[in-house]
C-alpha cells in the first residue's frame, strides 16, 4: 500500500484508537483523540502508549490474513524498543529477542519494536546462506542466494560453506549499514532423524528452530515501524514439505526416497509423496526429541477453525488467503480446505516492503569454499 492511498494520519489514529478503547472497554477515547491532535498539530506525529502499541501488535498478527497460527494472538510479548536506534544497542536486542523467545525450547511469539531510520536487510533473523558456485551449482538455500551475495557486497567473507551457514545480519540506522554475526548459542537448530528409518538421519539435513520475520513494517493507527522483528513457531510442514523439499529449495526428496528405498524411476510409485509424508514425520519427531515446540497442520488447522470461532462471537471479520491458509501436505484432509476465506487488509497489519538489495546493481559473488 503505497503513502498516497492511506487515509490522513488522524483519522487512521481515530480508528485504532477507537479500536483500542473498544476492545479493551476502556473509558478516555475523546481525551486521548483530542491529546493526539494537539501532538500531531505541534510535531506532525503522535506517540502510542505502551499499551497501545502492544494492543496494536497484538491485533497486526490478528489480521494477518495468510498466517494459520492465529489462535494465540492475545499471548504475543511485545518489546518497546522504540527509543532504540543504535545498531550496536539493536543488535544486543535481537540476541536477547532470540533467546527469550526460544525460552528453552518452549517458544513463545515475540516481537521486538525498534525507533525510526532502522531496517534489517535479512529477510528472517536466522536463514541459511545461499552459494552460487562457478558452474552455476548452488550450496545451501537457493532462496537466499540475492541476498548472500548482498552480503558478500556487504564486506561479509562468507561462511564455512557447508548447505547450513548462518547468514551474517545486515542492520542499518541513519542510512549506514553494519553487519553482525549471530553467535552458535543464538541459533538453536534441530538435527533432523526418523524414528523408524535411520538412513534418513543420515543425511545431515536439520533446520534452525525460531522463524523471525524480519523485512515486515507494522503499521498501527497510521504509524509504520519499519522495524519490528516477529516469530512465532515452526509449523512442520515449513520445514519438511516445503524449505527442504521444494526443487527451488533444498530439492531433498530425491534423496529422501532413496534413504527409503523407494522407485523414483516412474512418478507413478508415488515416491515423492512417500518421501514427503517420511520427511514431515521427521521433522516432527527430531523437533519433539528435542523438546523443541512446533505445530502440525492436523491441530493447527483445528486451531485456526477455532479462532474463526471466537472471531464470529466477538463480532469481527476473519480475513484469509485460502491458499496460504492450506497445508501444503495432505490439504484436504484438514478442515480449512473446505472452507472459503475472504482475503483483504486490515489496519493494524504488518506490511511487506521491496527487498532491500532488488534496486541496488550488484555483482559479488561469496568466494566459494
Ligand atoms: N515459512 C517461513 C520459513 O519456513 C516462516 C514463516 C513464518 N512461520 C511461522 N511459523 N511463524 O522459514
Amino acid at each position: 500500500m503505497t503513502a498516497a492511498l492511506l487515509p490522513p494520519l488522524l483519522a487512521q489514529a481515530e480508528s485504532f484508537l477507537g479500536l483500542f478503547y473498544r476492545e479493551n472497554r476502556l473509558d478516555g477515547l475523546d481525551d486521548r483523540l483530542n491529546a493526539v491532535q494537539k501532538e500531531v498539530a505541534r510535531t506532525g506525529q503522535y506517540t502510542l502508549s505502551n499499551d497501545e502499541l502492544t494492543h496494536g501488535a497484538r491485533v497486526a498478527w490478528r489480521n494477518s490474513a495468510r498466517c494459520v497460527g492465529r489462535l494465540p494472538w492475545p499471548a504475543l510479548a511485545v518489546r518497546d524498543l522504540r527509543q532504540v536506534t543504535r545498531p550496536d544497542e539493536i543488535f544486543g536486542h535481537l540476541l536477547t529477542h532470540l533467546h527469550e523467545a526460544l525460552n528453552d525450547g518452549h517458544i513463545r511469539p515475540v516481537i521486538s519494536v525498534f525507533g525510526p531510520g532502522v531496517r534489517i536487510h535479512n529477510p528472517q533473523l536466522i536463514r541459511y546462506a545461499g552459494y552460487v558456485q562457478p558452474g552455476g551449482e548452488i550450496i545451501g538455500d537457493p532462496a537466499t542466494v540475492a541476498l548472500t551475495a548482498h552480503l558478500c557486497r556487504l564486506g561479509w567473507k562468507g561462511g564455512s560453506g557447508t548447505r547450513f551457514d548462518v547468514l551474517p545480519l545486515a542492520i542499518e540506522s541513519a542510512g549506514s549499514i553494519h553487519l553482525y554475526e549471530l553467535p552458535a548459542h543464538a541459533v538453536r537448530e534441530v538435527a533432523l532423524t526418523h524414528p523408524e528409518i535411520p538412513a534418513l538421519g543420515a543425511l545431515g539435513l536439520k533446520w534452525h528452530v525460531l522463524p523471525v520475520i524480519s523485512d515486515m513494517s507494522l503499521e498501527i493507527g497510521g504509524q509504520v515501524f519499519a522495524c519490528a522483528p516477529f516469530n512465532g513457531w515452526y509449523l512442520g510442514t515449513e520445514i519438511a514439505a516445503r524449505n527442504l523439499a521444494d526443487t527451488e529449495r533444498y530439492h531433498q526428496l530425491p534423496e529422501v526416497a532413496q534413504a527409503l528405498g523407494l522407485d523414483t524411476s516412474r512418478s507413478r510409485s508415488l515416491w515423492q509423496d512417500r518421501a514427503l509424508v517420511e520427511l514431515n514425520v521427521a521433522v516432527l519427531h527430531s523437533f519433539d526429541a528435542a523438546g523443541i515446540r512446533i505445530s502440525d497442520h492436523h491441530a493447527v488447522t483445528r486451531q485456526f477453525v477455532r479462532f474463526e470461532h471466537q472471531e464470529a462471537r466477538a463480532g469481527r471479520a476473519v480475513r484469509g488467503r485460502w491458499s496460504w491458509l492450506v497445508p501444503p501436505l495432505s490439504p484436504a484432509t484438514t478442515p480449512v480446505w473446505h472452507r472459503q476465506y475472504v482475503d483483504g487488509d486490515e489496519s493494524p497489519r504488518f506490511m511487506h516492503g521491496q527487498d532491500v538489495w532488488a534496486d541496488l546493481q550488484e555483482t559479488a559473488r561469496c568466494p566459494f569454499h
